[in-house]
């Protein structure tokens, strides 16, 4: 069965206080937009349309760098959820399946409840994700009859006894095309805000014979953000689910709480993470590879078997091979580590390949920056690269080659070559014990005022 998304993302977010449009704001590193196209995906959605209005240019980019095929249609104005979705009838044209209305600004709805949902369509025309309170506040109250949802109704229009409903609206419906569009085209807005009600074609459809019912979920799946105490509370959640989830699938860390994920992530088993550790987006941590204290990794790949930090920081496109160390004060961007390379002290490696069981010593440094273009750095295999040597990109030092301590690599180092690129030594005998009598009469002489 095909099934199809509307995402509601047009309203402005006042609450969040921010520029930027609220469903662009991140947790787990991706947008929440990304969140709730996320828990859709794996439905397959033969078309997702994004309803967007404040910020819709942004929006718009957002819903396309997560699915190049994604529609967004603009809402003018916001008038109302169920105007809203009428504005997604046009992008629809034609398709007669599944339609899942989501909210952008709610970002931990399960595939798995969604299944239920369409799962529950089989015997019912409309369903509706509702979740029990623990507060119920100004959420919408679904009102049931037995199994049968009869209508919907909004806090700012409900009675005291409404108001007891504990039972209340996620605000997810799913229904075919047809039906959905039907009766939002029906909906008014006679109410107490004089919007149009998405709620409202709960009622209508009652009115019309249809049977509607409700599927429940967690609370926690339905949280929406408003606000930043609220977006900053669903990243701690975030954090923690997906911490669990590592950790039950076989990840050892020893400080779960100070560990920090993305919402792609993605750690093989027995791979020892330690405490304060960052995961921007992009990162791949294979089988029982260690990352060390206080390291930060994005877009980045560590095989099996290597170690990473303490102190480390793997940038975009750094790309480790089995059993590579990098160790501390060491940054890699943009650069493949072959099988046991070691960069093990205060280095930079950019832009740059290192072959197999080369040892990079301390303080070297790729200069891969002319002020103006980037260049590339080749380091072949079985090579030793001095302590604090400047590699001069574009270069390339070949297999089994060497360099001194402090060299400045400028040209190219063939096979088996050692480069030295340094002044000559000269020691000046007594030159020290002269100058250290000479400082310190200087300096008592001095104090003396
Ligand atoms: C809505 C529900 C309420 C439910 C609650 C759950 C209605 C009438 N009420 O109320 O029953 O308990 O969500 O959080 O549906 N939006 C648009 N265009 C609009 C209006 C809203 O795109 O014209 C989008 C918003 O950006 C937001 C979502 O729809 O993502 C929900 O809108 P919001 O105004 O927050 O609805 P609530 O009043 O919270
Ligand atoms: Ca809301």
């Amino acid at each position: 069965m095909s099934t199809a998304l509307v995402i509601l993302a047009a309203g402005k977010g006042t609450r969040m206080e921010s520029d930027l449009p609220k469903v662009l704001h991140k947790i787990g590193g991706a947008p929440l937009l990304h969140h709730a196209m996320l828990s859709a995906s794996a439905l397959e959605p033969e078309r997702t349309i994004v309803v967007t209005g404040h910020g819709a240019e942004l929006v718009d980019a957002a819903a396309q760098d997560f699915d190049p095929d994604a529609n967004a249609v603009r809402q003018k104005e916001q008038l109302g959820t169920a105007h809203a979705v009428a504005q997604a009838r046009e992008a629809l044209d034609g398709f007669d399946g599944e339609v899942i209305v989501l909210y952008g600004d709610t970002p931990f709805i399960t595939t798995d409840t969604l299944e239920q949902m369409i799962a529950a369509r089989a015997t019912h025309d409309i369903v509706v994700l509702g979740f029990e309170a623990t507060d119920p506040g100004r959420y919408g109250r679904l009102l049931m009859d037995g199994e049968t949802l009869s209508r919907i109704v909004e806090y700012k229009d409900a009675t005291e006894e409404e108001r007891a409903v504990t039972l209340c609206n996620s605000g997810v419906i799913c229904a075919d095309a047809r039906t959905l569009f039907d009766l939002v085209a029906a909906v008014g807005n006679d109410n107490a805000s004089g919007e149009y009600y998405l709620t409202d074609i709960i009622g209508l459809a009652n009115a019309r014979g249809l049977k509607a019912t409700a599927v429940t979920c967690d609370e926690a799946e339905t949280l929406g953000i408003n606000s930043r105490l609220e977006l900053a509370s669903a990243e701690a959640l975030f954090q923690q689910n997906k911490r669990r989830a590592l950790i039950e699938d076989g990840v050892m860390m020893q400080a779960p709480d100070t560990v920090f994920l993305s919402f792609d992530t993605i750690i093989g088993r027995d791979a020892e993470i330690e405490p304060n550790v960052v995961f921007a987006p992009g990162v791949t941590v294979e089988s029982g590879a260690r990352i060390r204290a206080f390291s930060h990794l994005e877009g980045a790949h560590v095989s099996r078997g290597a170690t990473v930090g303490p102190f480390a920081r793997l940038r975009p496109g750094a790309e480790l091979a089995e059993d590579v160390h990098i160790g501390n004060f060491v940054e890699i961007k943009n650069a493949a580590i072959d099988e046991g390379a070691k960069v093990n002290h205060l280095t930079y490696i950019g832009d740059a390949e290192i072959g197999a069981r080369s040892n990079i010593g301390a303080g070297t440094i790729t200069c891969n920056y002319d002020g103006v273009m980037k260049h590339r750095t080749t380091i072949g295999r079985d090579t030793f690269i001095g302590s604090n040597t400047m590699l001069v990109a574009p270069v390339t030092v070949g297999n089994e080659a060497m360099t001194a301590t402090a060299t400045v690599v400028t040209k190219d180092v063939p096979d088996g070559a050692m480069a030295i690129a340094r002044t000559d030594q000269t020691n000046k005998d007594g030159f020290a014990r002269k100058l250290f009598s000479i400082l310190r009469a200087k300096k008592a002489k001095q104090a003396k005022g």
